[in-house]
């Protein structure tokens, strides 16, 4: 390609697409980064009131946290038997747990006697004992003692289980779904599960945690990091290492959209800037943008003569990432190795595609709040060949009004200042969609097409809930 784009297209920035980008590289492009699906989602405006209304939020919580597979925890967050996580969505709360058999189970986290929740703290237990009355359950979920058994004559001969939501799992992560009839999540997942393979994230430990609350709706929180065209003024300070306005953008299924930005090459809104400030820019950025030291160390690293900025980055970091993992990474594509490839699962999650350490997002609504939202950040880290399993982080919580520069150990980081430049529009969202004058909310065309499509869908679940609902027994 010469660079220019594809001549004539109105629809698109018209400077280098992301596969333009990817012509140049150093290795062989893999087929998967190509541009997919693009459905015709339409330009309609939104409705703000979709962000603010108790009705919609309540029509979200019946029609689609009710038939969503949902990310609950890592497989590591519960290693042995009697090993629980709690997951927590809207009111509804779920003991995730590792059974004897070495299976997993989610139940609902109340006893079956006076409602109190079972558990409260993450931990490890050889029974769930009820801490109001004494009621007991086993870790299989089959009701064990009750102080009291002889007072309670309705219980005999009928099963006391604990109820359970469904459990599936990809990639190391535990899902959940609260309809019985869901169909198994590779169903959904699939065209990002086969894209994953080679990343091997079942043999990767969450080397990061931090779950932040935000004074937005949960899809104003999920929507600000589905586009990537928001760092021209949110983001300025990223632009000479990342391709933004021309990202691509697609939809690989109804349920799995993603976004591709190039690293290693400035924002077309930057014009032309020489390859060396680039260079510059990624060495002294990465590490805090990838969770992870860039082979090069302290010392400035200059381009060398006829090469592009892009190439030799991504050498150094296949470099690095070999010494630091020992697995050969020579094979890589530049584009694993540097490029935000961001995977979405609806409703709300976020996985990073490639082979260093990568970023996972969850995003929720706050308890039964529809202005209120929560944020996980997560990084995902490759276990060095031969090491042992690192134990998993744990969480660090921020209130809404502690940024991540906050954190120790991440004041001053790259990666916490991009997060709280983010979460410093989000009330502001917020409070003006409150205030809107005509009510609706514009995305774009190509760019925001993923953020129309979770709109779609959302409206989707709440047709085909609704008509379940209504429809006549035959
Ligand atoms: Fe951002």
């Amino acid at each position: 390609m010469d660079g220019t784009g594809p001549v004539g297209r109105a629809d698109r920035h018209p400077g280098d697409t992301y596969e333009d980008i990817l012509e140049r590289d150093s290795r062989p492009v893999p087929d998967y980064l190509r541009q997919g699906r693009i459905p015709d989602v339409g330009v309609q405006p939104v409705l703000a009131s979709r962000y603010t209304s108790k009705e919609f939020f309540e029509l979200e919580a019946r029609y689609v946290w009710s038939k969503v597979w949902q990310m609950a925890c890592r497989e590591e967050d519960i290693p042995n038997p009697g090993d629980y996580h709690i997951y927590e969505i809207l009111a509804k709360s779920l003991i995730v747990t590792r059974t004897a058999d070495g299976g997993i189970k989610a139940y609902y986290n109340t006893c079956l006697h006076r409602g109190r929740k079972l558990v409260t703290l993450n931990g490890c237990k050889s029974e769930f004992r009820c801490p109001y009355h004494g009621i007991a359950w086993n870790t299989d979920g089959t009701l064990k003692d009750n102080p009291i058994g002889w007072d309670f004559p309705q219980w005999d001969g009928q099963d006391m289980s604990l109820p359970e939501a469904k459990v599936d799992t990809w990639g190391g992560f535990v899902f959940i779904n609260f309809d019985p009839n869901a169909k198994p999540l590779a169903h959904f997942i699939k065209p990002l599960a086969d894209h994953f393979e080679k990343f091997d994230w079942q043999n990767r430990y969450r080397s990061m945690w931090i779950q932040k609350k935000v004074r937005c709706n949960w899809k104003a929180l999920t929507e600000a990091f589905m586009e990537s065209h928001h760092s021209i003024t949110t983001h300025p300070q990223i632009l000479p290492g990342l391709a933004d306005a021309n990202s691509q953008y697609d939809i690989l299924n109804d349920w799995v959209s993603r976004q591709f930005s190039a690293g290693g090459v400035p924002s077309p809104f930057l014009g032309q800037i020489p390859e060396q400030e680039i260079v510059d820019y990624m060495t002294g950025m990465a590490g805090s943008r990838r969770g992870r030291p860039m082979a090069g160390g302290p010392e400035r690293a200059i381009l060398p003569e006829g090469e592009t900025a892009r190439r030799f980055v991504a050498d150094m970091t296949r470099q690095g990432l070999t010494a630091e993992t020992g697995v050969d990474h020579d094979d890589a594509s530049d584009a694993e190795l540097l490029d935000a490839l961001l995977y979405n699962l609806f409703p709300h999650m976020s996985f990073w595609a490639g082979h260093a350490s990568k970023l996972t997002y969850r995003w929720r609504p706050n308890g039964l709040d529809p202005n209120s939202g929560i944020m996980d950040i997560m990084m995902h880290a490759p276990i060095p060949k031969g090491a042992p399993r690192p134990p998993p982080a744990p969480v660090t919580e921020l209130d809404f009004d502690e940024p991540l520069s906050s954190i120790e150990g991440q004041q001053g980081s790259g990666l916490a200042a991009v997060f709280d430049q983010d979460f410093s529009n989000l009330p502001h969202v917020q409070t003006g969609l409150l205030a809107s004058g005509n009510g609706v909310v514009h995305f774009s065309k190509y760019t925001e097409m993923r953020i129309r499509h979770l709109h779609h869908m959302i409206d989707r679940l709440i047709a085909e809930g609704q008509a379940a609902t209504t429809a006549l027994p035959v």
